[in-house]
């Protein structure tokens, strides 16, 4: 029996991550932050010292790519191998190079595989998948599908917020060279056939939180 699966993509600093883990862990599911695991490969490329546009080597990672994630939203963390690695994949120089890893098919077909496996078992009734392709091409069956849009201004304010108020401008536009460099490799800006556009820019934390609980407890 597969669980029950929710999909929910969005653009960087859209809050998706964390208001999905606010919902997972008030409907007792499990959450997955894709991101993380894109993040997790381009932080081992960079601890290897490989450059990340050379595919193959990026590709041949793979082999020995051993990451793991907390899915449950109340003890979230991320290894490689032996290394913890939560805090150091949002570091800038990661977020820097991590569209140069994403971009390469072969990485995204591998990690979708892990993703659709962590869909399709575990103990808790449900999982909520966070990232940029979960509606389109990671789980497009899932029965809730949620694009979480906010504008480019709030999606700034509230990184910057995140990152101790920092409004120098560098910030916004790291988020929006990052945006525009996915966008290339998937459209996570434009609600896909059945999927559900959710627009927080004039909600708060909470009520984002509670609109997407709501959607999910919508459904029969
Ligand atoms: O969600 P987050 O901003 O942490 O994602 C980091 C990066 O991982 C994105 O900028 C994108 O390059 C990549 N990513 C992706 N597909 C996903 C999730 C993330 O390509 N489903």
């Amino acid at each position: 029996i597969r669980r029950f699966a929710v999909a929910v993509d969005g653009p960087a600093g859209s809050g998706k991550s964390s208001v999905s883990r606010a919902a997972a862990r008030e409907l007792g599911f499990d959450y997955q932050d894709t991101g993380a695991a894109y993040r997790a490969l381009a932080w081992l490329a960079a601890q290897r010292g490989v450059d990340v546009d050379l595919e193959d080597a990026v590709i041949g990672l793979l082999d020995d790519f051993d990451y793991e994630i907390g899915l449950d939203p109340d003890d979230y963390f991320v290894r490689v191998g032996r290394d913890t690695v939560t805090e150091a994949i949002r570091d800038p120089a990661v977020s820097a190079i991590v569209s140069r890893v994403a971009r390469i098919p072969r990485v995204r077909e591998h990690l979708t595989d892990i993703f659709r496996g962590r869909i399709a078992q575990g103990d808790r009734p449900g999982i909520i998948t966070e990232g940029r392709d979960i509606t389109t091409i990671v789980a497009p069956d899932a029965p809730v599908r949620v694009l979480l849009t906010a504008s480019e201004a709030a999606r700034q304010a509230r990184r910057a917020a995140e990152l101790g108020g920092d409004t120098s401008g560098s910030v916004g536009q790291q988020l929006s060279a990052r945006d525009a460099q996915d966008l290339r490799v998937v459209d996570f800006m434009n609600a896909a056939e059945g999927v559900t556009t959710l627009d927080s820019t004039d909600l708060d934390f909470e009520q984002t939180v509670a609109a997407l609980v709501a959607l999910i407890r919508g459904v029969p």
